[in-house]
């Protein structure tokens, strides 16, 4: 019998040089880099052409990336039509997975596989998708989207399209720290998705939508928006120890907790709490931050479990007025830089991705007519 690795835990599937992770240190470096140095001094276009690029861009080659980002953010008034008309979902990530396949009807270049044409469609949809959010963001609560400005960066630009006025700048600074965080993470649960389907040749919308579906699931993505529900079924901070026994002894999973690599702080987090505090001080709202750094001790003294990436984005996102179901769309804004990066190196080593499974089932069956069943 072949040795199984459930989950694919520990397994190496191949190489990249994209995104390094040490999971016993809490490192994690895009293209070398590591991600406080770039959390503190990069941005989040600068970051985008690194994924892309392997190197940091010179002043010209980051001008003209903005200005690509700017001229491609806005969508055909038939992809607006679209989103307005689609039946009301029962999460937003069923919007987003179904207007990200959609915009490959839109796109000239659909089918054209050229490296050429694969970095443009990159480009298009890493602009677009914060425009495709936005919009639903508001479309859904009956508002008018919002067009991009040309002016603003990528995260001002995407809280002006959410919110309808000009972010202030830190806010802005804040969220566009968020973006870089969440850019990439190697071959997690969405990008491997991605991966596995341009490893069949096929295009890259078709990749994105399936690390859409895949990034949705509560043990990836989804994780964000069920610990901001989870601040606001606890509601105080008094009630912070109780609830979160009543999880554990329940053998329940407290979200924004643990990971499958890190066994140590996930090196994101450190940023993120600090990006909570921030922004829970300079807007009031301190408090959910004090009750996330609350429960956060408290999994630490009692299961030795870390906060991962998911946890204080989520208090972060909150006191930035991003509605909680939007939180995965979020990640997914900054993300799409990372699958396409990951899909444009499967697309230029390509080798089909195709596991197997130590069958288990019964073998030797005879067939046996229905009506003798
Ligand atoms: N809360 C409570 N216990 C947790 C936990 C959490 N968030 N995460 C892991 N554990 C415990 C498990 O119950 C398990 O305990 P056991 O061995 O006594 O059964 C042990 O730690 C290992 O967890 P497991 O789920 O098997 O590890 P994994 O590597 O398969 O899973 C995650 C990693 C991320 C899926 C898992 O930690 C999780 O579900 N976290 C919550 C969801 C989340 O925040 N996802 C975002 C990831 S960035």
């Amino acid at each position: 019998m072949a040795e199984v690795k459930a989950g694919l835990q520990d397994v190496v599937i191949a190489n990249s040089d994209i995104c390094s992770i040490d999971g016993e240190r809490g490192k994690l470096l895009y293209r070398g880099y590591d991600i406080h140095d770039l959390a503190e001094h990069s941005t989040f276009e600068e970051v985008v052409y690194l994924l892309w690029h392997g190197r940091l861009p010179n002043r010209a080659e980051l001008d003209d990336l903005e200005k690509q980002f700017a001229g491609n953010r806005r969508v055909l008034p038939e992809v607006i039509d679209l989103l307005k008309r689609l039946p009301p979902a029962q999460h937003p990530m069923e919007t987003l997975r179904t207007m990200v396949s959609a915009l490959s009807l839109y796109d000239p270049e659909s089918e054209d596989m050229s490296a050429e044409a694969n970095r443009r469609k990159a480009l298009r949809l890493t602009a677009q998708m914060g425009t495709i959010v936005a919009a639903y963001g508001r479309v859904r609560e009956g508002k008018e989207p919002v067009a991009p400005d040309p002016k603003l960066g990528h995260a001002a630009n995407f809280l002006y399209m959410l919110e309808g006025k000009q972010p202030n700048p830190a806010d802005a600074r804040w969220f566009d720290i968020a973006l870089i965080l969440h850019a990439d993470h190697s071959f997690n649960a969405s990008t491997f998705a991605a991966r596995v389907t341009a490893s069949t040749l096929s295009d890259l919308h078709s990749a994105i939508t399936s690390a859409i579906g895949t990034l949705k699931g509560p043990l990836h993505g989804g994780a964000n928006e069920q610990v901001m529900k989870m601040l606001l079924e606890i509601g105080t901070e008094e009630r912070v120890e109780s609830h979160v026994h009543e999880l554990l002894a329940q053998h329940k999973k407290v979200m924004g907790f643990g990971h499958r690599v890190y066994h140590t702080e996930d090196p994101r987090a450190t940023v993120l709490r600090k990006m909570s505090e921030a922004l829970g001080r300079q807007t009031g709202q301190l408090k959910w931050f004090e009750m996330s750094k609350k429960i956060e001790d408290l999994m630490i003294r009692e299961k030795k479990i870390n906060a991962n990436v998911d946890f204080y984005s989520a208090s972060a996102y909150y006191v930035l007025d991003i509605p909680t179901d939007l939180y995965p769309l979020v990640f997914a804004v900054s993300r799409i830089s990372g699958w396409s990066a990951h899909v444009l190196e499967q697309y230029a080593n390509n080798k089909l991705i195709r596991p197997l499974a130590e069958y288990t089932g019964p073998t030797g069956l005879k067939y046996i007519p229905i009506a003798e069943r």
